[in-house]
């Protein structure tokens, strides 16, 4: 495992211990995200309506970049470094030899795309066209890190084609009882051909990793990261949330807030067997309460769903960040001895995310623990071919 002494530059190997250093998103040159094989944007309750394309409107990136840049505030007020991403033309037009695509998305997102795995950054394989170049926006930082610290390494995972033939477009039509089906066989979007994963698919537990199968990673990217991270002292844990038909990033799903303590969403309990790693190694799961906002009350072009009430920042593990109007969850989390702070963040919801989603921890305190000394765990690369 990486040296793993708490004292590299980048250095984070859970998603609580306290932070100081941080990447916040930025909405600069934002677009609408395009129709592709791995993506359906719809118009909010008006299905039939065409998602616009191209830039978002210049009113609508200067609200969400005011939530954005207040939250980096009430981080730098508590001490910690922030840095945001470099000005990156989304409405150019993306042509490789295997797809094309009229615009691309926005970096406001940098925890969909990068990830701090102890001292190492891992830039996502990504699996959707429109994010396919989404690194570049945070690479004038990686260099910095990579640069200033012997000790930090810097992966960048297998760039799948994203051709027609990665994706299975018949997804998006298949009917209630077919997608339930295929849901228990965990057959989404994208095919098994390619290593395909984003990086919001993962939960960090020190040296335990939870990943998610879903939309936006498949099996061949749970092996990449295994066969990656096993070596390096890693254990990762494939889960799935048998009610969640569209999965994609686990940060709306399963929130770890300490040790100990794993904030669940009612809607998409844990897959029965998954439970027990869990319970066994004494982590308590307590449900999010239900959101302030109804599905149908979220942003017209937002595609991402109510329970991004429970997308929180953990600063340390006493306080969390949490979007202003989720009373419930403020109450909730006070309950278990938090100090809950807040920001609005509702603007920034139609750019694919919240708190959480929007932020990149690059260093808190902390080392590699072993959190889950009861798991049973067979690694993948102790001998078996899949
Ligand atoms: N698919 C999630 C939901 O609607 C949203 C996930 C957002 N997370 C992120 N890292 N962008 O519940």
């Amino acid at each position: 495992m990486a040296n793993g002494d708490g004292t590299a530059v980048v250095n984070s190997w859970n998603e609580w211990d306290t932070l100081r250093e941080v990447v916040v998103g930025s909405a600069d040159g934002a677009c609408y995200e395009p129709t592709e094989p791995g993506n359906r944007p719809q118009v909010r309750d008006r299905p039939d309506e065409p998602f616009p394309t191209g830039p978002k409107p210049p009113e609508v990136i200067a609200k969400a970049n005011e939530e954005l840049d207040r939250l980096a505030e009430v981080l730098e007020s508590r001490g910690i470094v922030v840095r945001r991403p470099a000005p990156y033309d989304f409405s150019q037009p993306l042509r490789t030899p295997h797809f094309g695509v009229e615009n691309q998305y926005c970096a406001v997102c940098p925890r969909d795309v990068m990830i701090t795995v102890g001292n190492e950054i891992i830039e996502a394989t990504m699996s959707r066209r429109a994010r396919y170049f989404e690194y570049e926006p945070y690479r004038h930082l990686v260099y910095e890190y990579w640069e200033s610290d012997p000790r930090i390494s810097w992966t960048v995972a297998p760039k799948p084609t994203m051709a027609s033939a990665m994706y299975r477009e018949e997804f998006w039509t298949w009917p209630l009882e077919e997608r339930h089906r295929r849901m228990h066989q965990s057959e989404f979007c994208v095919t098994q051909d390619e290593v395909v994963f984003d990086a919001a698919d993962m939960n960090r537990f020190g040296r335990d990793i939870v990943v998610q199968e879903s939309m936006t990673t498949n099996r061949a990217g749970i092996r990449w990261l295994k066969r990656h991270l096993e070596p390096r002292g890693f254990r990762v844990h494939p889960v799935h949330f048998p009610l969640d038909y569209f999965p994609s990033h686990i940060d709306c799903t399963f929130v770890p807030l300490r040790t100990g303590l794993i904030l669940t969403n009612p809607d998409r309990p844990l897959r029965e067997d998954e439970v027990a790693l869990f319970t066994e190694n004494d982590w308590k799961l307590v449900e999010a309460p239900e959101p302030v906002l109804s599905n149908s009350e979220m942003p017209t072009h937002c595609q991402s769903s109510k329970w991004l009430s429970m997308n929180v920042l953990s600063i340390s593990p006493t306080t969390v960040i949490c979007e202003e109007q989720e009373a419930p969850l403020h109450d909730l989390l006070t309950d278990m001895g938090f100090e809950v702070l807040t920001v609005p963040f509702r603007n920034v919801f139609e750019f694919g995310g919240s708190l959480h989603c929007a932020t990149w921890d690059i260093r808190r305190d902390g080392t590699a623990e072993d959190l889950f000394p009861r798991a049973k765990y067979t690694p993948l690369t102790a001998g078996s071919s899949r």
